[in-house]
């Protein structure tokens, strides 16, 4: 069987090309998203396995790409759980009943992943039988501190008000939803992985809204759990995305995962130098500014080529955005990016 090369990558073994993918490759920037999502909301076309096999599949149509990603959302399991999930057009996401007291937390639902997210390991299955084999189908989930500051607001936030005061006045509820949320994840993980998934990622997007301290003692433990809980049934690799990334965010003291991905604002070659200073032993992924696509050919040219070269350093490297592609990027630009990708390749043979 021929090996797939973003999961030899994140496991910081040898690669004959870097692999690459980008996050939000699926999306508004595509025509042909655009044509399906016309006639249906967004909520609905994660719940429908053939659509959303069939969305996830679109990019790799395009581009010459390394990985797929299940097309979904973070959100999607709080549906299962007792809230209602819309997408406002313009103004992100809107749940149901947020969870601000115990009586909130007490009405919340463990589900059964199998039966109430089962749709998602559906399309996990559809869309691998449109991959080659040295292709790698993504699973994801978010992060729990990351799904638990949507399901406290109810929206996106600015100031995570109530995720402050959640935690400064109840910090029980607070590290009693951290708790189920992270059981239910690690659940829904492992449905991906028996469905096809080949490697996990866990977004942690607002990681970086804590304090040092609680991010250290309240959020990280929980996010660590369940890649022990996952690791403890599957031996394959996990990326983990800490978001807008501070310096603290890096001092994962005892990470479980495989790979961490670096958004865009971080210097590579120091994330890098962080990460091996740690003594920690993972590969990265990233970190291309996603509006970088804007540029000139050129220049477009010279920020992929000096991430690849600080990749070099790393025990792997994973080429991607460093967050996700937006609506007005030009699909041809990625072209360019991938083309850059490919020729550095040549030019050093194998890597690591
Ligand atoms: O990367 C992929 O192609 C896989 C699909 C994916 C989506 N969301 C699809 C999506 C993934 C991995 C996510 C993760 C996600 N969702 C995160 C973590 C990563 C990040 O972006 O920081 C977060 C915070 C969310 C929550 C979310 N979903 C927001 C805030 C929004 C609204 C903003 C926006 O971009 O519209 C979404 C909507 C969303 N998720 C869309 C897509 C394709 C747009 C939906 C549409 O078609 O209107």
């Amino acid at each position: 069987m021929s090996k797939k090369t973003l999961v030899e990558a994140a496991m910081g073994r040898a690669t004959d090309r870097t692999p690459i993918w980008f996050l939000r490759q699926a999306g508004r920037y595509l025509p042909e998203y655009r044509a399906i999502r016309k006639d249906i909301e967004f909520v609905d076309l994660c719940k429908n396995p053939a659509l959303a096999a069939e969305v996830t599949l679109q990019p790799l149509r395009r581009f010459d790409l390394d990985a797929a990603i299940i097309f979904s959302d973070i959100l999607i399991p709080c549906t299962a759980m007792g809230q209602h999930l819309t997408f406002d057009s313009g103004h992100g996401p809107v749940l149901t009943h947020p969870i601000r007291s115990a009586q909130d937390l007490f009405k919340l639902h463990h589900p059964n992943v199998e039966k109430e997210l089962g749709y998602v390991g559906e399309a996990i299955t559809l869309t691998k039988k449109g991959l080659r084999p040295d292709q790698t189908m993504i699973g994801f989930a978010g992060a729990p501190f990351t799904v638990a500051s949507y399901m406290i607001e109810g929206s996106g936030s600015k100031t995570f008000t109530e995720v402050k005061k959640l935690r400064y006045t109840q910090p029980q509820v607070f590290e009693e939803l951290m708790e189920l949320i992270a059981a239910v994840t690690s659940e829904y993980l492992l449905m991906q992985v028996k469905a096809g998934a080949d490697c996990l990622m866990l977004f942690d997007t607002w990681a970086n809204q804590m304090t040092a301290e609680d991010y250290r003692d309240l959020v990280f433990p929980h996010m660590n759990r369940v890649i022990e809980a996952v690791k403890a049934k599957w031996d394959g690799p996990l990326i983990y995305y800490p978001g807008q990334t501070l310096e603290w965010l890096f001092e994962l003291n005892g990470f479980l995962g495989d790979v961490i991905a670096v958004d865009w604002r971080s210097r590579l070659p120091r994330a890098i130098a962080l990460i091996e200073n740690l003594g920690l032993n993972v590969s990265v992924q990233g970190n291309l500014d996603p509006q970088a696509f804007m540029a000139p050919e050129s220049l477009l040219r010279r920020n992929v080529r000096q991430i690849l070269e600080a990749g070099q350093k790393a025990r792997g490297h994973i080429f991607n955005v460093g967050h996700g592609l937006l609506p007005h990027t030009p699909p041809e630009a990625l072209l360019i990016a991938i083309d850059e990708v490919r020729s550095f390749d040549k030019t050093r043979g194998s890597s690591h």
